[in-house]
């Protein structure tokens, strides 16, 4: 594969969205190429998945459904974006990806790892991203901006502190453990600094990604 694949991870209000777009304006003012999208979701089918998972509506869905839902979406986005931008030698963005799984199914709902492993490992076709990046956020100070955002809460924002501080931590414990967090490369940004910040140190790691 020619291209690079960076994922931005972490708890709902870290910040995810004015990274990517910083990443986007670098991209550009480099003249290089990428996508941009992200999970579950950036496929007809994966949309339409993320709409059952996340919009409230539907009632009943047990744990392994949710894990196989979001792992159904990755298949697609995997198969309709990614690989596709990768071969043609561009940057892939992705809000989100495995990690998000093993750190809210997993960490946040209890689901067992190695169930969350094996499903995935059949959706992921064994694809790694060259550059994780985990927005670290303190999730009370990920509530307080939820709250001022006042638009609509998905189902995962709506969870307890207890659910957000796991989630944290799956993520936390994904970076420095690579049985956890698989073989690619985790880097974790601490989300309470200024968005310039954030978008400078980011740029500093994928310095060493460049094409
Ligand atoms: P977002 O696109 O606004 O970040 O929202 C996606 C939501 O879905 C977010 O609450 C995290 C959740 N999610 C999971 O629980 N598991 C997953 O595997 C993925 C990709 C997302």
């Amino acid at each position: 594969m020619k291209g690079r694949w960076v994922v931005v991870e972490g708890l709902n209000a870290a910040g995810k969205t004015t990274l990517m777009d910083g990443i986007k304006e670098y991209l550009h003012s480099k003249e290089q190429s990428f996508t941009h999208s992200r999970e579950p979701g950036s496929s007809i089918v994966g949309e339409r998945i993320r709409s059952l998972l996340l919009d409230g509506k539907e009632s009943g869905l047990q744990p392994i459904t949710e894990v196989l839902l979001f792992a159904a979406a990755r298949h697609q986005h995997i198969v309709e974006v990614i690989e596709p931008g990768l071969r043609t030698g561009k940057y892939v963005l992705c809000d989100r990806y495995l990690p998000s799984s093993i750190s809210f199914q997993g960490y946040g709902q209890g689901i067992s790892l190695a169930v969350i492993k094996k499903i995935n490992d059949e959706a992921t076709v064994g694809l790694v991203p060259d550059l994780t990046i985990i927005l670290d956020i303190d999730p009370e100070l990920a509530a307080e901006r939820i709250a001022a955002r006042k638009g609509e809460v998905d189902k995962y924002e709506g969870y307890d502190m207890e659910f957000q501080k796991r989630v944290r931590q799956g993520y936390l414990d994904q970076a420095s453990n690579p049985k956890i967090g698989g073989p690619g490369k985790f880097v974790v940004i601490d989300a309470s600094q200024s968005p310039t910040d954030i978008l400078s140190e980011c740029i500093g790691w994928l310095k060493h990604y460049e094409l």
